[in-house]
């Protein structure tokens, strides 16, 4: 089953999301409105938005506000890609040069506040302050978890335990925040949405995962990104971890000293060594693990076709290749 085929059920208020996030990015700054248009308009996946729209309709909401709460967090994501960007000194991304390739870090930096700030201002419209209070929650966690991997790049002692900290803020928050406040919107009680919050949670875990085994593995034409680049920062994720754990002396020396200096040269040396152990496999298992966990927490979500296609996001989300 492939993406398109996963999201028809949330097709249709897609279309009003984009719409609304279309209608919502303008600024009378110049600027602003060519780097959030160049990001926006390069489309993206966006999960996200569709997440919170599922756990929504999947316990029955039928009103618009989940179509806001959808542009809320996909304009978070935007904001958190163009600042990972110029933190990641990364090039491309959906297959487009980044906007800090294109403009440079001061416009970049910028152009995500203005877009975290536009947020806060569809926050307010939204008027919810349960919403308001889980999103400033989610915001604030996702700039500790940029942080703290910050703080690991280029430390090869980073263990599991330290990465998963790690990617449990920078990313399975604002998914858990997506399906959470979905099922809040529609009135779920606290169970409701502690289920989906454990769908999100997990689901987060997986597609984080699976996006640092992609950083090595995957054909830059599909993915629309650079190879490469966590190497090229030293950031220690679960495939350089496990193969530092379980390799032999000169395995581990190579990607110690991968890890610490950084750098790209050394990309063809580091997979080889990585692919004498078993951390491939270790780490699409440990992202399959965190995908059935997701799956599992759909048992207390009424059967529906959204149900059926949270599911297979599980599915796509371990077997991506974008
Ligand atoms: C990229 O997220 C950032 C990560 C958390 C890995 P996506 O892969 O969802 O990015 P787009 O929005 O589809 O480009
Ligand atoms: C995700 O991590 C970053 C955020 C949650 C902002 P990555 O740095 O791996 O994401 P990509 O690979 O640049 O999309
Ligand atoms: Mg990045
Ligand atoms: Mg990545």
């Amino acid at each position: 089953m492939d993406f398109k085929d996963c999201i028809a059920p949330v097709a249709d208020d897609m279309r009003a999301v984009d719409t609304l996030i279309r209608d919502r990015l303008h600024s009378d700054v110049v600027l602003i409105n060519q780097i959030s248009a160049h990001i926006i308009g390069s489309g993206g996946k966006r999960l996200r938005p569709i997440l919170a729209l599922m756990a929504a309709r999947a316990h029955g909401d039928a009103t618009d506000k989940p179509v806001l709460l959808a542009a809320i967090i996909e304009f978070i994501h935007t904001a958190t890609l163009l600042h990972d960007d110029v933190v990641d000194e990364t090039e491309r991304r959906r297959g487009q040069p980044t906007a800090n390739a294109n403009w440079g870090n001061p416009g970049a930096v910028l152009s995500g506040d203005f877009l975290y700030s536009r947020s806060f201002q569809l926050m307010v419209e939204a008027d919810d302050m349960r919403l308001m209070r889980e999103l400033a929650d989610t915001t604030n966690a996702i700039a500790e978890g940029e942080v703290l991997q910050l703080m690991a790049c280029g430390n090869p002692d980073t263990d599991e335990a330290a990465y998963l900290e790690v990617i449990e803020r920078k990313t399975a928050r604002l998914f858990r925040a997506a399906t959470r406040l979905g099922a809040m919107l529609a009135g779920g009680d606290e169970a409701v949405q502690q289920a989906a919050r454990d769908y999100g949670h997990n689901l987060g875990m997986a597609f984080q995962i699976v996006d640092d085994l992609l950083d090595y593995l995957a054909d830059p034409q599909v993915s629309g990104k650079n190879l490469g680049t966590d190497l090229a920062e030293g950031k220690p994720t679960l495939p350089l971890i496990r193969a530092m754990q379980v390799g032999g002396s000169t395995e581990q020396r190579l990607l110690r000293s991968a890890i610490a200096d950084g750098g790209s040269d050394d990309i063809e040396s580091v997979l080889r060594a990585v692919e004498s152990t078993d951390a491939i496999h270790y780490t699409s298992a440990a992202a399959q693990r965190y995908a059935s966990a997701a799956q599992s927490a759909l048992a207390h979500v009424p059967p529906s076709d959204y149900r059926t296609a949270m599911s297979q996001l599980a599915d796509f989300t371990v077997s991506r290749t974008l």
